[in-house]
């Protein structure tokens, strides 16, 4: 278990950028797979390159999750060696569809972390592993991965482990400001067993220098709040969910500004060009739509036989899950 120590910082004057991505679902190997006719790479180059100057001018870069598809060795190594390569640090956390043991064999690498929390100026980063419906007790006091993570852990979830590291950092640091990130959006519409008396809402309660959540998950430009907090989603950098117009959208991102008042501006940025005008022009999957709108659930979803999906939506069950 890594441990955080937070270090004495001078309070800048200066406001903090930061570029968050998400979702970049990235595979052994490079290929388009799926409903999508691009691959994960080329809808992530898209979005370095839109965000070149953005990332040039910021303090870090945060990736909130699903970084691999399948959770493969080998993705976290083509990934991390992509994020390597950018002029600032990146601070990576695992989503659903991640592989823990994976994960961690294969990062850090010199510029791409795997920190609890991490402190810039006036603020911290408090990087939760919210995955906890996805992990099981390992019987040594640690987790391991379920077989089925990727469904498990669709709704936000701290394991007694880790909410004790947060609320030991949370408690121990000596910025003003705290900004959490975490996976799975604690939405009310999106993630109803977070609200109400969760261990992740009452963490939030408990410490009011948490100023904001941003999250990824979603694939979509989504906000909302949890416990009195703005809540930010991330778009994908893979492929993007309009949830307004419930249509399919091409890879994106966030940019930040952190003043040193605790305030928080935040813009989304779907990037214009071929991906995102193929993505546009396709039909939303039957089974996306039906999730979004609440017509099914994920863990009914999961629970349809290959016939019974195809006959249900019309279409085969595809590779991908956001
Ligand atoms: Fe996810
Ligand atoms: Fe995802």
């Amino acid at each position: 278990m890594k441990q955080y120590t937070d270090p004495a910082v001078p309070d800048p004057l200066a406001a903090i950028g930061l570029v968050q991505v998400s979702d970049l679902h990235f595979r052994d190997s490079p290929g388009a797979r799926g409903f999508a006719r691009h691959e994960p790479d080329d809808g992530l180059a898209a979005v370095l390159a839109d965000a070149a100057g953005a990332v040039a001018a910021a303090t870090l870069v945060v990736a909130t999750g699903d970084l691999a598809d399948l959770g493969e060795p080998g993705a976290y190594e083509r990934m991390g060696e992509v994020l390597d390569a950018l002029p600032v640090p990146v601070y990576c956390l695992a989503g659903n569809h991640d592989r823990q043991d994976a994960l961690q064999a294969c990062l850090p690498r010199p510029n791409v972390h795997l920190e609890p929390a991490v402190r810039v100026g006036n603020w911290l980063m408090l990087f939760l592993d919210s995955n906890a419906h996805g992990l099981e007790p390992d019987g040594d006091g640690t987790y391991r991965d379920r077989d089925d993570r990727v469904h498990a852990a669709a709704q936000p979830g701290l394991t007694p482990i880790e909410e004790r590291r947060a609320r030991a950092i949370l408690a121990g640091t000596r910025a003003d400001h705290v900004f959490v990130w975490l996976h799975q959006p604690p939405l009310p519409q999106t993630a109803p067993d977070a609200q109400g008396d969760s261990e992740l809402a009452r963490l939030i309660r408990d410490f009011p220098k948490i100023r904001a959540i941003g999250a990824g998950h979603l694939h979509g430009d989504l906000s909302g709040e949890f416990e009195g907090r703005p809540v930010y989603v991330c778009p994908s950098t893979f492929f993007g969910i309009d949830h307004t117009n419930q249509a399919l959208d091409g890879p994106g991102y966030r940019t930040y500004t952190l003043h040193p008042d605790g305030r928080v501006d935040t813009e989304v940025r779907i990037v214009p060009g071929e991906i995102t005008d193929t993505m546009r022009a396709a039909p939303l999957p039957g089974y996306l739509a039906d999730l979004m709108a609440g017509r099914i659930t994920s863990e009914e979803l999961r629970s349809l036989s290959d016939t019974e999906f195809e006959d249900r939506f019309g279409e085969p069950r595809p590779m991908r899950r956001p």
